[in-house]
């Protein structure tokens, strides 16, 4: 058969590299309903997945009960036909009718509303301006239950600012991070994803992210200026920046080479 030259199949082996590298769902699951409890002492059930991608999230969420729903969005097609392919057909009836997968910008979000809105892997940094990152923290603020939580992952530290690149290795393949460049007046971060099949070959440029790379108080203020009446900030309990994968809340943290830190922002005290 000729190949389709305009509508190339895409190569769907990102995605599952990504997967198996970067994410970890079934965590994320727990960790979301885990934040939500301690503050609410109820289960969220409502999940709105932003910046989706291939919204295993989602999927995994409405996994966890017959009243669990959710909402996934993303702009690009590519991770969202994946995900359908992948996920969304495996789930069963019951559950397909409970995941509603939208090709959406996050800014205009539609009108139902959610327990908990989720913006992972710090995706919300592509807003880089303040004005424009005011204006996606009103619309979530909109979108939430009046008991709702919006959670944001970010990531920082003076070993993010350097150019550098990373390589690990997983079976079958190798993630290589690659951080190409900073600017310290803009905040301004450039950084990829590539991968090398193990006898294979060098997806390079797998995932490129142009981000502005925001501090904690940047948007513990700008959150707070958006209407959010309570704003804990998540850091690792070890302290030691590798990720013990155990968060609390602080006010103050310890100065690590690189971190990860959850914000969750409630629409009511
Ligand atoms: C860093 S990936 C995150 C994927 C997934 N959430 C995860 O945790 O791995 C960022 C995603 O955000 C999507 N995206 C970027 N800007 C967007 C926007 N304004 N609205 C919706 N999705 C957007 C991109 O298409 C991309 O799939």
């Amino acid at each position: 058969m000729p190949s389709d030259t305009k509508n190339p199949r895409p190569d769907f082996r990102k995605y599952r590299c990504y997967e198996s590298s970067v994410m970890s769902p079934d965590v994320d699951v727990e960790w979301y309903s885990k934040i939500y409890f301690q503050h609410r002492h109820r289960l969220p059930l409502r999940l709105r997945e932003d910046f989706c991608g291939t919204f295993k999230v989602s999927c995994e969420w409405i996994k966890q009960s017959a009243k669990h729903t959710a909402i996934s969005m993303d702009l690009d097609p590519e991770p969202l036909a994946y995900g359908h392919a992948r996920h969304f057909l495996r789930l069963t009836p019951s559950q397909q009718k409970r995941l509603k997968v939208l090709q959406q910008n996050v800014l205009t979000p539609p009108s139902t509303l959610s327990d908990v809105i989720s913006a992972a892997n710090f995706s919300f940094f592509i807003f880089k301006q303040r004005k424009d990152l005011k204006r996606y923290f009103k619309s979530c603020l909109k979108s939430l239950h009046k008991d709702g939580m919006l959670l944001l992952e970010m990531v920082g530290g003076p070993e993010m600012l350097k150019v550098v690149q990373e390589k690990t290795r997983y079976r079958g393949f190798t993630y290589i991070w690659d951080q190409k460049s900073f600017d310290p007046v803009t905040h301004d971060a450039l950084y990829a994803i590539h991968f090398k099949i193990k006898d294979g070959p060098l997806l390079k440029d797998a995932f490129v992210y142009d981000w502005r790379l925001w501090t904690i108080p940047e948007i513990q203020d700008l959150l707070r200026e958006a209407g959010f009446k309570r704003v804990t900030t998540y850091w690792d309990r070890k302290g030691n920046g590798k990720g013990s994968g155990e968060y609390i809340p602080v006010t103050q943290g310890r100065n690590h080479g690189s971190w990860i830190s959850y914000l969750a922002a409630f629409k009511n005290d």
